[in-house]
């Protein structure tokens, strides 16, 4: 109690004994003794000695000295304690002065030209800001000229076309501000990532960004807690990179510092008091390149340093004595080489892929907007071509010639396909391998037999007849991934204890193949029962697609299945249960739709989004939702989206990319021109329906009951209208028209637009729609007219529910209710 009270009492002298200062003008200038203060008071600039010297500098702390984030004199120490900082006689610069008035620093600016008074203060990020009186514009900041630490909200940058950078750079010592031999900076501009160098060699780099992480920035270290991660932007086509890091709130406060040895240095408070300090590289193999070209580095195994398999050291002696600097060369030469040099090619010998899981992917990437299966075949076509790997975010990545700084991860990282000439394959066989064309094949007929025969099992009961295509869709592909036995079975008289019965009261709504149900189990989750309708024939396929589809999926945008039940003649999916029901219960909605402000309809866009780039790129199945409309997007008690239904979905194999059906499912209104009118179907299907699920959540209205003075066109004719009239700002649905937002809505419908134009193939991917809501992409080509931009009035499926489906004819359309469920 003593002991606060004084504490208290010598706080309150020291405000008194001197009033905080927040500015330096003209007529206000500091001494040594004096700080000013940013207006929360977390930021002081001032005076301050370094550890281990009496050496004075000027420089911001965040609440303790000892904190130091910036410095201006850092080459020009002050030796004693009659300094000032104050604005220059001219009125332009912020100075240092020692006590004979030479200046020790200087903000240097030469091309401010002005007749009012400047003055200097700090803001609550740590920014020192000089300001222009009259005018109030910034004609220097701290933020762009960083000392050691990267702070959130300072941007780091590299412009290739100015050659401008913001970098931060090591002090000499701790005791010795002056610039060291360490610096940060963005470097790798077309796949950007972080670098330190050593003077001028490489000592550190982050792995590639892919729109969310870094690759090769192990989670456990910066993605810690306390830390919202990094945030990058390329912007004039990706030759100005900027990138920027931030706090989970404003309670949190986190520095990035270089420090003079070297090492990245994270320190997060939490309320103003330290809550962790770590250090990112944490072993050699953070060390750029340590083990040379072609070798990979593992801290667990001892010497660190391996050739990647099919690969030597080039000098033995050395490698044996753990110089590692001349890396490692191919054993056998490859069949392309052969080719190349007019030796005779071995038949049957194709050099092939050898999968190294989770590693830090080598630097001087090659990335291109193409599918895993072109990313592949584009590296084995060329010889040059030393490894591909594929990531949802940047897509194919390769490489050619040396492999420099891989290393292995233990589960982060990505999975790198390392070209390998075929006896190197064939000697290898520790399961990693990523076989030749005749072993996939193999495993493909085996797994294929296995499946089938499991299907039938199930299938065999109720339906004599099978459908050709939907056998082929759903069976091929990485058909070995899909263990119908992996599904947890559930007891039909639990399901029927847990929903009453199947009480009328429970009844939540009517799927295509029969009533869902809310029930609750024992331990109290709450869980929906789609129980399959005796009736349906149709409903037995989708019910078993459904099963092999989802079975596999895990994403926090998709329903999630908890399990299954079958039991004589009952066929059940049991899910997790979404207490919010679906997205056009709200959005179409007049009350309902006041709930879904703009940031919920973002993040519901987003989620959406994420949802569906999985499902066509991240999953490994890749599936074809194609029936994506407001009624199969579920809201669970956050109102966050919950793509659903996968009935209709499609399997694809390695090498398709497209398919075709004569049976026609799916939604009028959503179903892409393509799929309508030839039944081909393809990613940019679904991202067709994505596109018009999108306007109609930021216009609040329904694409197939669009009403307007001008009958004839539909919600795309309507928006498309719009935009050639710019007026395109009254598409927006007026519950979230608000200023602040309306350059984000913009941005969207522009997205949407790209979505839904006619040709498949100028439709954005959804990595690519990721990339531009996440603003990794910010300048869009203009859309191209929209398909169906008049109003199809009148078509003969469009009220119909369920169609039966007639197997003999030709171009069987079934279509799901327009109202949903
Ligand atoms: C801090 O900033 C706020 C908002 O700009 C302002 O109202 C307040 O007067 C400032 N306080 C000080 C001490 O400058
Ligand atoms: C400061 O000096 C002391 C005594 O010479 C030494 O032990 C310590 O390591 C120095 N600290 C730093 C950060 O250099
Ligand atoms: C500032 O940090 C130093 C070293 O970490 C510590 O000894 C000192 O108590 C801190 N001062 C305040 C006011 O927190
Ligand atoms: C100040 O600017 C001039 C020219 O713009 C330049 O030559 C000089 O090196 C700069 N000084 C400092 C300390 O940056
Ligand atoms: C600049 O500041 C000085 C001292 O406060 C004052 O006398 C002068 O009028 C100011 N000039 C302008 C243009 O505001
Ligand atoms: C930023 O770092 C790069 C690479 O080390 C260097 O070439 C450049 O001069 C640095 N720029 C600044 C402003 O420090
Ligand atoms: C920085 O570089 C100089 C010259 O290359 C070297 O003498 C010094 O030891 C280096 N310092 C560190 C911390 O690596
Ligand atoms: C940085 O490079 C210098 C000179 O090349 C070298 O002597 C020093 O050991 C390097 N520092 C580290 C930490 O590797
Ligand atoms: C910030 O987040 C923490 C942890 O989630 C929470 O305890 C704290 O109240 C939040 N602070 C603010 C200002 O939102
Ligand atoms: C490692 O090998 C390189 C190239 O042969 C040589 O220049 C270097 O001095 C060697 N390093 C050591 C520590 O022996
Ligand atoms: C390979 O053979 C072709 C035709 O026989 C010849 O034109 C070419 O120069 C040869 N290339 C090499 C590398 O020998
Ligand atoms: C590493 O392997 C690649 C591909 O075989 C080769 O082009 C390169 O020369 C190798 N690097 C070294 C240093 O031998």
């Amino acid at each position: 109690m003593l002991h606060i009270l004084f504490t208290l009492s010598t706080l309150y002298m020291i405000k008194i004994g001197e009033a905080t200062m927040y500015t330096i003008t003209s007529s206000q200038f500091i001494t040594d003794s004096q700080t000013i203060s940013s207006n929360d008071s977390t930021f002081k600039f001032g005076f301050f000695s370094p550890i281990n010297t009496t050496n004075r500098y000027v420089g911001i702390w965040y609440l303790n000295e000892s904190d130091i984030v910036w410095v201006a004199n850092r080459e020009k120490p002050l030796q004693d304690s009659s300094g000032v900082v104050t604005i220059s006689d001219d009125n332009t610069n912020l100075l240092v002065l020692d006590g004979q008035k030479h200046v020790m620093w200087s903000s240097n600016i030469s091309n401010f030209k002005s007749n009012s008074n400047v003055t200097a203060h700090l803001e609550n990020t740590g920014n020192l800001v000089l300001q222009d009186d009259n005018t109030g514009a910034i004609i220097w900041e701290s933020f762009k000229h960083p000392s050691n630490a990267f702070l959130p909200s300072l941007i780091i940058s590299n412009d290739q076309i100015t050659g401008e950078r913001i970098n931060v750079t090591s002090w000499k010592t701790p005791s010795d501000p002056a610039t060291g031999n360490f610096s940060g900076s963005v470097e790798r501009l077309r796949v950007p990532e972080i670098f330190i160098w050593n003077e001028t060699k490489p000592y550190w780099r982050s792995g590639p960004w892919n729109g969310q992480v870094f690759i090769g920035l192990p989670n456990n270290l910066l993605y810690i807690a306390y830390l919202d991660g990094f945030s990058v932007t390329r912007e004039d086509s990706g030759s100005l990179v900027k990138i920027t890091f931030a706090m989970p709130n404003s309670s949190y406060f986190g520095t990035i510092v270089v420090s003079s040895d070297g090492k990245i240095v994270y320190t997060a408070w939490m309320n103003r008091i330290q809550v962790g300090k770590h250090v990112v590289q944490q072993n050699k193999c953070d060390v750029y390149g340590i083990c040379g070209p072609n070798g990979s580095c593992d801290f667990k195994n001892s010497p660190i340093c391996t050739c990647l398999t099919g690969f030597e050291p080039k000098n033995v002696d050395e490698w044996n004595r753990q110089n590692w600097t001349n890396g490692c060369v191919r054993k056998a030469s490859l069949q392309c080489e052969r080719v190349k040099n007019n030796e005779s090619a071995l038949p049957g010998e194709e050099d092939g892929f050898l999968k190294l899981q989770t590693s830090k992917p080598p630097d001087f990437v090659e990335q291109s907007y193409i599918t895993v299966d072109a990313c592949r075949t584009q590296c084995l076509n060329n010889c040059s071509c030393t490894a591909y790997a594929f990531d949802a975010g940047i897509q194919c990545l390769t490489w050619s010639g040396n492999l420099i700084d891989i290393v292995r991860l233990s589960s982060e990282g990505i999975d790198l396909y390392i070209r390998l000439a075929y006896s190197e394959l064939a000697i290898d066989s520790d399961g990693e391998r990523n076989v030749t064309t005749a072993i996939v094949i193999a495993i493909v007929i085996v797994a294929t037999i296995i499946v089938v025969s499991c299907a039938y099992f199930f299938w065999s009961k109720r339906s004599g007849k099978t459908h050709q295509e939907n056998q082929s869709a759903s069976l091929i592909g990485d058909v070995n991934q899909v263990k119908l036995e992996d599904l947890p079975l559930f007891e039909f008289k639990n399901i029927s204890t847990a929903t009453n019965n199947f009480d009328s009261t429970n009844k939540i709504g009517q799927g295509g193949f029969g009533s869902v149900y809310k029930g609750e189990l024992p331990n109290g989750l709450e869980i929906a029962v789609k129980r399959l309708s005796r009736a349906s024939g149709q409903g037995l396929e989708e019910f078993m697609n459904e099963v092999i589809v989802i079975s596999k999926l895990q994403h926090r945008n998709l329903v999630r299945l908890l399990g299954c039940c079958i039991e004589g003649e009952e066929k059940m999916l049991i899910y997790e249960y979404m207490p919010n029901n679906s997205l056009d219960f709200y959005l179409f909605d007049p009350v309902k739709k006041k709930l879904l402000d703009w940031q919920k309809r973002l993040c519901i866009i987003e989620g959406i989004s994420r949802g569906l780039l999985y499902l066509h790129r991240d999953s490994r199945l890749r599936i074809i939702h194609r029936d994506l409309k407001p009624s199969n997007i579920l809201l669970d008690g956050e109102l966050n989206p919950k793509i659903s239904d996968f009935g209709m979905s499609r399997i694809f194999g390695g090498t398709e990319n497209e398919g075709n059906t004569r049976r026609i499912v799916g939604t009028f209104g959503y179903m892409s021109p393509e799929y309508v009118m030839e039944g081909l179907f393809s990613e940019k299907s679904d991202v067709f329906s994505f596109g018009v699920l999108l306007l109609e959540i930021i216009s609040g209205k329904k694409n197939t009951s669009f009403h307007n003075h001008d009958q004839a066109l539909s919600l795309l004719g309507y928006a498309w209208k719009l935009w050639n009239e710019e007026e395109i700002i009254s598409l927006i649905d007026p519950e979230i028209c608000n200023p602040d937002y309306v350059d984000d809505i913009l941005r969207c419908i522009h997205i949407g637009l790209l979505c839904v134009q006619e040709i498949a193939k100028e439709r954005p991917t959804m990595a690519t729609v990721v990339s531009m809501l996440n603003s990794e992409i910010v300048k869009f080509p203009r859309p191209c007219q929209p398909a169906f931009i008049q109003r199809q009035t009148g078509h003969k499926g469009e009220s119909s529910t369920q169609q039966s489906h007639d197997s003999n004819s030709t171009n069987g359309v079934t279509i799901t209710n327009l109202q949903g469920r």
